[in-house]
């Protein structure tokens, strides 16, 4: 460590002569399947997560093996929005090179797994043939750029999308170093100092950073999330007339440290699309200038507004836009989750919602869904949207063909009539490739809601629209603190259970119940289920039924997300 105390990551970046480290050589060492501990660093910037099969683990360590090393690749996707082609191209890469299964992911983007250090450039290659790339998918810089993919407001959705690929492209790294170590470009000679990034400089931001773009009513991407975000104000006609501003949201916390918390984005002011990217821009080069670059887990903007106050944040952003916020527009979220099945657009166009169980993205017995996508993207002339949700969206299919396309999606099993549970349920990956988790979450989701499903079945809530999300550690991927249920691993096959988030991604749960396995949260659940069937108001959801019942307290935007937690009748003294 260096004279002063800045984070051992901001010494990587500052030393890596603008991401390139030693990549280049790293990937010619046939020694280890793996790269040097700096480099690992590094390869997140360029979209990459060196990674192992942590089911191999216990084998390999016996016969001394070393880990079965193998990169997660992450695509950059701006609003989740590929052409058949392109799906077929990364379908084809999955099957090439990675473990053949493709994740949709909760940021609208694709993950491929398994794939080997000695594959990893002709990967690479083979996404840049579609135009497509993987720079900034991971790493402390702006990642994809999310963006509300249901087309059937075309008008609206087609400014947001706009929106979302300029602010993408205008805060993408400026230095060559993808091209030169994946692609084999030429290095620019002078390498370093040829290199400027206005927007980041050497060291680019604190930690990573999330945008997405909101089309109200619908908040599917989870706006509250993320760090910035910019909702649709729309005129009577549906046309956009501007954006409401959003800042400072988050999920990542660590267990047993409180001065970690998941945190729900401040509504900071409204701007015109004119004056959009520069409030970006603003945003991002006062968390670059302001952001806590000695401690990691407080780096994120959420903490730097919550320490300087969102006055002060404001100011300063209106100073290096040039602009001033208006004060914010009055809108309205009704839910997070995908409309299932068809749309059709203003232009008679129809658009498909498949559910795709947590993303993932593969032939399983009898439901041969990789094959029934890849018959699709064979047939289809339109595109093909990632939801928010880890859905996909076969959108702008003429009405002839619709008819073809439903029977295919419906034999795969990617329109059965699922419960109102499953319908809003989402999974992080977590084993066996994350490396940070602590326990299953997309491998055991799926059978936890079967056992759910049961319960609510037994009070006829099948139908209804609960979100539940899991992950397999705190730093929440599946953003399961803004579910109504939220399950997140604490340790093999145990689960912290949150509970009271709001239905429209607005507020955030609490602590119920620690190290819960199974049967404990099914348990814990039951009671609620039941009072839940017969107690609730017309249109009530379960988050707010469970505060208003007296289940459980209520957070406010995150400061407070770990007081007065626990069964709400244990704590009735401390009220
Ligand atoms: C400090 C916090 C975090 C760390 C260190 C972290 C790290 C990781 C890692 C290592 C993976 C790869 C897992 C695999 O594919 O095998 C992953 C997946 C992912 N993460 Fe995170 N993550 C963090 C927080 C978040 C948050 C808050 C979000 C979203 C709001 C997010 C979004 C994702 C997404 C979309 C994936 C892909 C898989 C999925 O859809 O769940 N991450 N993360
Ligand atoms: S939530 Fe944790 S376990 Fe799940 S993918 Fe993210 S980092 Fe891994």
């Amino acid at each position: 460590m260096a004279d002063d105390d800045r984070s051992r990551n901001e010494y990587i970046k500052e030393a890596s002569a603008y991401l390139r480290g030693t990549l280049a050589e790293g990937l010619t060492d046939e020694i280890s399947g793996a790269i040097s501990e700096d480099d690992q660093q590094l390869v997140k910037f360029h979209g990459m997560y060196l990674q192992d099969d942590r089911d191999l683990r216990p084998e390999r360590t016996r016969k001394k093996m070393e880990k079965a090393f193998a990169f997660m690749i992450r695509v950059r996707i701006p609003g989740g929005v590929l052409t058949p082609q392109q799906w077929l191209a990364l379908d084809q890469v999955a099957r090439d090179y990675g473990n053949g299964t493709m994740r949709l992911t909760t940021r609208q983007t694709v993950q491929l797994h398994g794939i080997i250090k000695f594959n990893l450039k002709s990967t690479l290659k083979a996404i840049d043939a579609i135009l497509l790339n993987t720079i900034a998918a991971c790493g402390d810089v702006n990642r994809n750029v999310m963006c509300n993919p249901n087309p059937f407001q075309s008008r609206a959705h087609a400014a947001a999308q706009d929106l979302a690929k300029a602010v993408s492209d205008h805060l993408l790294p400026a230095t060559p170093a993808y091209r030169e170590i994946w692609l084999d470009g030429e290095r620019i000679a002078g390498g370093e100092e040829e290199v400027e990034e206005p927007i980041y400089g050497k060291t680019y931001l604190p930690r990573k950073f999330k945008i997405v773009v909101a089309v109200p009513p619908s908040n599917d991407v989870d706006i509250f999330a993320h760090d910035l975000g910019f909702i649709a104000i729309l005129d009577d006609k549906g046309d956009v007339t501007g954006w409401n501003v959003t800042v400072g949201g988050g999920m990542g916390m660590t267990h047993g440290e409180p001065d970690t918390y998941p945190r729900t984005a401040d509504v900071m002011g409204f701007c015109t699309t004119r004056d959009a990217l520069a409030i970006a821009e603003a945003v991002v080069t006062v968390q670059r200038d302001w952001g806590d670059r000695k401690n990691r887990k407080h780096a994120r903007l959420k903490y730097t507004i919550e320490d300087r106050g969102l006055d002060v944040f404001r100011a300063e952003v209106e100073r290096r836009a040039g602009v001033p916020l208006a004060p914010a527009k009055p809108f309205t979220f009704t839910s997070t989750g995908d409309r299932y099945g068809w749309t059709q657009g203003d232009d008679g166009r129809g658009h498909l919602t498949l559910f795709i169980q947590n993303g993932r993205v593969h032939d399983i017995d009898g439901a041969a869904q990789q094959t029934a996508l890849r018959t699709l993207a064979h047939m289809h002339d339109g595109d093909i949207r990632i939801t928010p949700n880890q859905n996909l969206i076969i959108a702008n299919v003429a009405t002839e063909k619709q008819a073809e396309f439903e029977r295919i999606a419906r034999e795969a099993g990617m329109l059965a009539p699922w419960s109102g549970l499953r319908r809003n349920s989402m999974a992080c990956v977590a084993l066996p490739t994350c490396g940070l988790a602590l326990a299953e979450s997309e491998r055991y989701l799926p059978d936890l809601m079967t056992a759910l499903d049961a319960r609510l079945a037994a009070h006829g809530l099948s139908a209804d629209d609960i979100v539940i999300r899991m992950t397999g550690c705190p730093n929440g991927c599946a953003r399961p603190y803004l579910a109504e249920i939220g399950l997140v691993g604490k340790g093999p096959g145990r689960y912290n259970l949150y509970l009271g988030a709001a239905f429209d991604g607005s507020r955030l749960s609490k602590l119920f119940a620690e190290d819960l396995q199974h049967d404990g949260i099914v348990a814990a659940l039951e009671p609620i289920f039941s009072a839940y069937a017969a107690e609730r108001q017309n249109g009530e959801h379960f988050g707010d039924f469970a505060i208003r019942a007296g289940f459980i307290a209520k957070t406010g935007n995150g400061a407070d997300f770990h007081a007065n937690v626990g069964p709400r009748a244990s704590h009735a003294a401390a009220e």
